[in-house]
């Protein structure tokens, strides 16, 4: 008589961030980003369902190169992360659709110790259907996904053996500076001595190739960009008309960053009834929506660092193009 082959498990789904709570949180950031100078809007507001599925066209985009560059990296050295770490429980930080994460999950199945995946993610539809998916692929794997926000919810996620906690896709560098030091201070809180946190990064390179990935000639980061307006509209009963906007990637020197705005084509004023204000665009003003920062290996390596990391493997693409750093808390 054989073994009988595992059983998929259901998955199951823990809110710490409901809807509602989302547009309270859309209310207050918006109020504050849209009353400033410049006018900014923080990324998070991205991912509803279009926006989500507009990012996963852009990751096929031959334009976009680190999709690419960090499944490379995955597929070569997937296996030497999964036996350096250990680790029988993947938690990943906006997992979006998990593509990428099936590269790990196989790589810690193989080495005899996966028992549970995390994912985490604002966007509650995508990280369902992941979570569905996955669970069917890998049978006798607990899949736990988490709606929440990785600025707020790292003290929410489960406890108890030996976990790897992956941030992918260069997300990272859409934090600022100051928000980036919060989030991996507040990581390094709730890490224990034996787990292991892989991150991925985009890193320095030629200004074009790195403004060509973020304006792309089919036009997909453009639709992406301003699919935010269409979010404000739902959302805030705002009336923005996406035409009268145009998406700007450029490179900021100073602080290393692509950062994407959109600008108004013209003088125009907008109506936000879900925050009873008018706004008042100037022709060529622009709105600030997303920052991507782009590192070094040893800038991050210091700033790992600085908030209690020591770094214990790193890998990089072809052409040193994309980065993967695995570290631990110190002690
Ligand atoms: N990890 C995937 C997706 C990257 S896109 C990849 O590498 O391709 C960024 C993902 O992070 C999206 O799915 C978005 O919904 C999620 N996200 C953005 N801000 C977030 C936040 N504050 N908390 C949790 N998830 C967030
Ligand atoms: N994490 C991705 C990055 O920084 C997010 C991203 C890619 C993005 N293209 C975008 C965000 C366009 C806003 C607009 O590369």
């Amino acid at each position: 008589m054989t073994a009988s082959a595992a059983l998929p498990i259901p998955p199951t789904l823990d809110i710490h961030l409901s809807r509602a709570a989302l547009a309270d949180a859309l209310q207050s950031d918006a109020r504050c980003g849209l009353t400033s100078s410049p006018k900014q809007l923080p990324p998070v507001y991205f991912y509803d369902d279009r926006g989500s599925r507009l990012f996963d066209e852009i990751t096929k985009l031959p334009e976009y190169y680190p999709t690419r560059s960090e499944r490379w990296i995955l597929d070569a050295h997937a296996k030497d992360m999964a036996l350096i770490s250990g680790a029988d429980t993947l938690i990943e930080l906006g997992a979006g659709t998990c593509e990428k994460s099936r590269v790990l999950l196989d790589a810690m199945q193989a080495c005899g110790n996966l028992t549970r995946y995390v994912p985490l993610d604002v966007s509650d539809t995508v990280l369902w259907e992941a979570a569905n998916a996955l669970a069917g692929e890998y049978p006798g794997l607990a899949v736990n996904a988490v709606v929440g926000d990785f600025h707020r919810h790292l003290d929410r996620l489960p406890a108890g053996g030996r976990r790897l906690v992956a941030f992918l896709g260069g997300t990272i560098g859409n934090l600022g500076p100051e928000q980036r030091r919060r989030f991996l201070v507040d990581l390094d809180c709730v890490m224990d001595a034996e787990d292991r946190f892989l991150v991925g990064t985009d890193l320095v390179k030629d200004r074009d190739r790195l403004v060509r990935a973020y304006d792309d000639d089919a036009g997909v980061t453009a639709a992406f960009n301003k699919n935010v307006l269409n979010v404000l509209n739902r959302e805030l009963a705002a009336d923005f008309d996406p035409a009268c906007f145009e998406h700007v990637a450029r490179w900021n020197e100073e602080e290393q960053r692509i950062e994407m705005w959109l600008q108004s084509t013209t003088e125009q004023s907008v109506r936000v009834d879900g925050l009873d204000i008018d706004l008042s665009f100037d022709e060529g003003e622009a709105m600030m929506t997303e920052i991507s920062t782009k590192f070094t290996p040893e800038g991050l390596e210091a700033e790992l660092a600085g908030c209690g990391f020591v770094v214990e493997a790193t890998w990089t693409s072809p052409g040193d193009e994309f980065l993967m750093t695995l570290c631990h808390p110190y002690c």
